[in-house]
């Protein structure tokens, strides 16, 4: 039986759907892992030092309970990340039916890796439709964020002129 999860992913920046799922697994497993990689897929805006601290920030702030360490991985498969740290099972929040089929081919392709298990969890849906490319594009654009977004993130956004120049794409 595995104690340990990991909760993977881009976290640009950490959104109240992913606190929802990072809180749901504390519950469940004994030890937490969060872990911020880099997804090359994506477009970064924050560093990932910065996506660590906010993520922090936000679990204490919400007064999350249980052991939960964030974490941030760059030196490749996330599995081997599991591996070195004796987490058993990966947690993925499920929104919606494209998140299924975005999620399953990494959960099939990590088990075929590692025998690491996938376990999907569904948030509350008041941040079903919530995801950090969104909140970036609002952000960016001067819009509120604030209804998406931990206290802490919401006001690191609106303090940094430069990220909201950046995430806009304005030259
Ligand atoms: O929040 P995201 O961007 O959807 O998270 C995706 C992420 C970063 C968890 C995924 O891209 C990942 O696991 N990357 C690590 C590299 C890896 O292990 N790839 C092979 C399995 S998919």
């Amino acid at each position: 039986m595995t104690r340990i999860a990991v909760v993977p992913g881009s976290f640009d920046p950490v959104t109240l759907g992913h606190l929802d799922v990072i809180a749901r697994a504390a519950n469940v497993f004994e030890e937490v892992h969060v872990v911020v990689v880099h997804n090359p897929g994506k477009q970064a805006l924050l560093p990932i030092s910065r996506r660590v601290e906010l993520i922090e920030q936000a679990i204490s702030e919400a007064h999350i309970r249980g052991s939960i360490r964030v974490a941030s991985w760059s030196m490749g498969l996330l599995v081997d990340y599991c591996t070195d740290v004796g987490a058993g099972v990966i947690v993925k929040g499920i929104r919606s039916q494209s998140d299924v089929n975005y999620e399953t081919p990494m959960a099939i392709v990590n088990r075929d890796l590692s025998r690491i298990e996938t376990v999907f969890m569904l948030p509350n849906p008041q941040h079903a439709h919530v995801s950090s490319s969104l909140v970036r594009q609002v952000a960016a654009l001067g819009g509120d964020v604030s209804p998406y977004v931990p206290p802490v993130v919401h006001e690191y956004l609106q303090g940094d002129q430069d990220t909201r120049i950046e995430a806009a794409g304005i030259q």
